[in-house]
């Protein structure tokens, strides 16, 4: 998720003299020793205690491996929506023996709820954007996925994507969500878009469907999102090569190999009864995915734009911050082992007196991909950000990369050949909103240090990363667009009950507070980091003590990271907006019961679990968190 808007840039003096002491004594802190995390510091005792009390207001809960979602004392947690609900007018409520059609399943929520967006419209009225990453086929049919039919594939089609809604508080001051709401929509694996920017219209781009190469149809495996500060929702497109595969024999290139396409497994099945998706027949339609696409929620016919300026990859969330200097600046991370992180710096700048000029933002800008430097053994260091531009960084014919779409589109080849780090599978990317420092999620990497060119050091410096870690940058003079930034690592996540050193993580990770793979994370407008965890559920061996999947709540000034709340068996928590007032949290859970796992989450019985949206308060009404 990301907080940004217009507000939360206003900046509050006292809170950005703490922060930027905060981070001037954090780097003048200790270099390899993990008690840099805590020892670090720069508030004395009392007063990181005060401080301490008003951004962490909550008692810490234990970590659970029970069926179900458990927040702190004095909080209520309780379903907003669920897989399968009707949000279009004319569609049937939910009916759990998986024999609804594709046309019952394209007018009700999608299936595993991932990133979210709030938009308010009035002080008691919203939209949510939310999206649909991908479904569980074990829950999606009788049949588990075994005896597919062309209707069964739309209706997995149809369980992607994005669902937008209406949403209203009652007097009881609970959001509910509208079925049939003036706005609502789903965006499906099928719905027209456009392809914007530098790669529209490439020769890369074209296909049977679209000769023109500018055209798509569809978005799917949405993972995490993004919010503009003109409106618009971005969703971004994730596993989009696990939907490709073929039963002929395919000669696969090396930009597809780069990109995970594969013959090997056909889980999805869509290309048995869909032939855009068999990789024989239409070698270039996943060059149509793997974008950012910007959606505008308030105009149910909108057509959604893919931004092709923001590089094609695996793409986690869209953190967008407005620069000071007003260009959108876009931070992003490409989901996989030894991949990237990048930055896109818009060309033009916001313009608040001409909002119709802002929607075309993202349209036309430059990419950059990040390399991190530091000495041997320390954690923190310098890094630059290196510009994916034809013609600069090597990006030139003779290397491949005739002309800036075919940069864009094999956007990964680009980063290896300017010279990017290779990190540990960047998931979610939030900005602070004192707008000064950035976060982004290192989650695991089983292949550090033992494939070529993934080497231990810097911000990946564990080999077979199980925990994860957190790694922050800050802009020199809070410019987002600089060249230069200085880093460090806010968390190494590990086991201090089972293991010794970088394994049992940073100081600021306890026995009462451990966790892994960190994955969605956002700051409140406080300044609250939020952390919600996609890993190893077992609750054994090194994962001991954790438990089910949960959500943190950190102090970037102390470190202190508390526990908030816990997640329903075999599940991930992903998604994270608020309501405006910060009254509201809604988190997603998403898969409970994956892989037939025994949840029956949310309704509890013998109900088949469900992809869950929930709305947690605060039950004397009071801020999340503080
Ligand atoms: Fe969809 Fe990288 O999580
Ligand atoms: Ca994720
Ligand atoms: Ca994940």
């Amino acid at each position: 998720m990301t907080t940004d808007n217009n507000t939360q840039h206003t900046i509050d003096n006292d809170f950005e003299q703490v922060a930027q002491q905060s981070r001037r004594n954090f780097l003048k802190g200790g270099t390899a020793a993990l008690g840099l995390f805590m020892a670090a510091s720069p508030l004395s005792g009392a007063v990181a205690a005060a401080n301490s009390k008003k951004m962490l207001g909550f008692k810490a809960i234990p970590a659970s491996t029970a069926d179900s979602f458990i927040v702190p004392e004095g909080y209520t947690a309780t379903p907003l929506i669920s897989w399968g609900d009707p949000i279009l007018a004319d569609a049937p409520v939910f009916d759990q023996s998986g024999t609804q059609n594709a046309a019952a399943q394209a007018g009700q929520f999608g299936d595993n709820t991932d990133g979210m967006s709030f938009f308010p419209l009035d002080e008691n009225r919203a939209l949510m954007a939310v999206n649909n990453e991908y479904t569980n086929y074990e829950y999606l049919f009788p049949h588990g996925g075994k005896a597919m039919t062309a209707d069964d594939v739309k209706k997995a089609q149809a369980a992607h994507g994005v669902s937008i809604f209406e949403v209203q508080r009652d007097v009881d001051g609970n959001w509910r969500y509208v079925p049939g709401g003036y706005y609502n929509r789903r965006i499906t694996a099928y719905t027209r878009m456009e392809l914007t920017g530098p790669a529209a219209g490439h020769d890369l781009l074209k296909t049977a469907a679209d000769p023109s190469g500018r055209l798509a149809l569809g978005t799917f495996n949405n993972c995490a999102n993004g919010q503009t500060p003109w409106g618009t929702y971005l969703t971004c497109e994730e596993n989009f090569n696990g939907y490709f595969s073929s039963d002929n024999d395919v000669e696969l290139t090396k930009h597809q190999k780069r990109y995970g396409l594969s013959t090997a497994k056909d889980k999805y099945q869509w290309q048995k009864h869909d032939e855009r998706f068999d990789l024989a027949k239409h070698p270039q339609e996943p060059n149509r995915f793997g974008w950012v696409v910007e959606i505008d929620p308030t105009d149910p016919a909108s057509t959604p734009k893919k931004r092709t300026a923001l590089g094609r990859f695996k793409h986690e969330n869209a953190a967008l911050t407005l620069d000071k200097s007003g260009h959108a600046v876009v931070y992003l991370g490409d989901d996989e082992r030894g991949e990237h992180l990048y930055r896109f710096v818009s060309r033009g700048k916001y313009n608040p007196a001409r909002p119709a000029a802002n929607r075309e933002l993202l349209a036309e800008g430059t990419l950059y991909v990040a390399r991190f430097n530091a000495a041997e053994g320390e954690l923190k260091g310098q890094g630059e950000w290196l510009e994916l531009t034809h013609g600069k960084n090597g990006l030139t014919a003779e290397n491949g990369f005739p002309d800036q779409a075919t940069v864009l589109i094999y956007a990964r080849e680009a980063a290896t050949q300017a010279g990017a780090t290779t990190m540990d599978r960047p998931e979610w990317v939030a900005v602070h909103p004192d707008n000064r420092s950035v976060c982004c999620t290192l989650t695991n990497n089983k292949h550090r240090g033992k494939k070529d060119g993934q080497p231990v050091g810097g911000p990946n410096p564990r080999a077979e990363n199980h925990y994860g870690q957190i790694v922050r940058w800050y802009p020199p003079k809070g410019d987002h667009t600089a060249v230069s930034f200085e880093w460090d690592l806010f968390l190494i996540a590990g086991n201090p009950a089972v293991k010794q050193g970088l394994y049992a993580g940073s100081q600021n990770i306890r026995k009462d507070n451990m966790f892994n793979s960190p994955d969605g994370i956002g700051f409140d407008e406080d300044g609250r980091l939020w952390i919600q965890t996609d890993g190893n559920y077992s609750n054994k061996g090194d994962f001991e003590g954790m438990g089910n999947n949960q959500m943190l709540c950190a102090d970037p000034a102390t470190g202190e990271i508390r526990r908030f709340a816990t997640g329903p068996i075999a599940c991930e928590i992903t998604g994270l907006t608020f309501s405006s007032d910060q009254r509201t949290m809604f988190v997603g859970v998403q898969h409970p019961g994956e892989k037939g796992k025994p949840s029956h989450f949310p309704a509890g019985g013998n109900s088949k679990p469900r992809s869950t949206i929930m709305a947690i308060r605060r039950n004397d009404g009071g801020p999340i968190g503080g």
